[in-house]
């Protein structure tokens, strides 16, 4: 048994996703959620950025003494993994890709045309086609960077127009093309816009790793006997910008008033 709070983090609001299930699966879990609101997006930046702001976010967290780290977002997660693990071999840390990965794994055929939507950095890495090939060699995996998506969902531009026609800009041909039924919402951002691509395109089976990493957290914590019981801790939430956006669109995300919620501010270029 172990009550200290599971870290999680993001380049900004995006790993909120994976949170409501966090809590639906593991009540007794509590998180400490860092999004770097201010730096956002990772996604188009170099790996050399990406590597030394995630650097200063797993510093932060080991020093509030998390009992394991989440990365959960997806460009951190292909280019510096294996490099935090090292950097902190006392503490579990979990990519997304890989359970996402696995999920793809078991439930395609070589019959099914998988589609992969990322950011640039995700996509160029090619961590996602790799780790699937690794575990079901042969499956047809295609890969696109949608990179427009993330600052428009961090302005909360989503239910919109603006964003359909976006999401259609990228997709139209790549679904065509490709004859996609399948596909991976390769950035915890998007599935903030998986009600509109599914509207968009309502025949694809649509897989939002933000599920799939919480089965992860789950099965490490139980086997490593991490599991929390009885916890009076509580969530905290910080943001190194804690614009009044970021503020609304927690409180979406988690369905929750302000008032129940412990957000901070913590600016790591200090
Ligand atoms: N949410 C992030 C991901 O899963 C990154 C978005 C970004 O900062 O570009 O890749």
């Amino acid at each position: 048994m172990d009550n200290r709070s599971i870290g999680v983090f993001d380049s900004g609001l995006g790993g909120l996703t994976c949170i409501p299930n966090l809590f639906h699966e593991l009540p007794e879990e509590r998180v400490i959620y860092f999004g770097d609101t201010a730096r956002t997006p990772y996604g188009s930046k170099a790996i050399s950025t990406v590597k030394a702001y995630t650097n200063q976010i797993a510093d932060f967290l080991a020093s509030k003494d998390v009992k394991m780290m989440v990365i959960a977002c997806n460009t951190i997660s292909a280019t510096c993994l294996p490099e935090l693990q090292q950097r902190f071999p006392d503490i579990p840390i979990l990519g997304i890709i890989n359970p996402a990965a696995q999920r793809i794994a078991d439930i395609c055929t070589e019959e099914n045309n998988i589609g992969i939507i990322a950011t640039k950095v995700t996509i160029a890495s090619g961590v996602y086609t790799e780790s699937i090939e690794e575990r079901h060699p042969g499956l047809n995996v295609h890969t696109m960077a949608t990179p427009a998506f993330v600052p428009l969902i961090e302005e909360g531009i989503i239910e919109n127009e603006i964003m359909d026609l976006t999401i259609r800009h990228y997709m139209d041909s790549f679904v065509r093309e490709n004859q996609l039924d399948t596909l991976v919402l390769g950035c915890t951002h998007y599935p903030l816009i998986r009600k509109n691509i599914l509207r968009l395109y309502p025949n694809l089976q649509i897989v939002n790793p933000s599920y799939e990493i919480v089965a992860r957290i789950h099965q490490v914590l139980k086997e490593k006997d991490m599991l929390a019981v009885n916890n009076d801790r509580e969530n905290v939430f910080y943001a190194s910008d804690l614009s009044e956006n970021f503020v609304n669109m927690i409180q979406n995300i988690l369905k929750t008033e302000k008032s129940d919620l412990i957000l901070k501010f913590k600016n790591l270029d200090l």
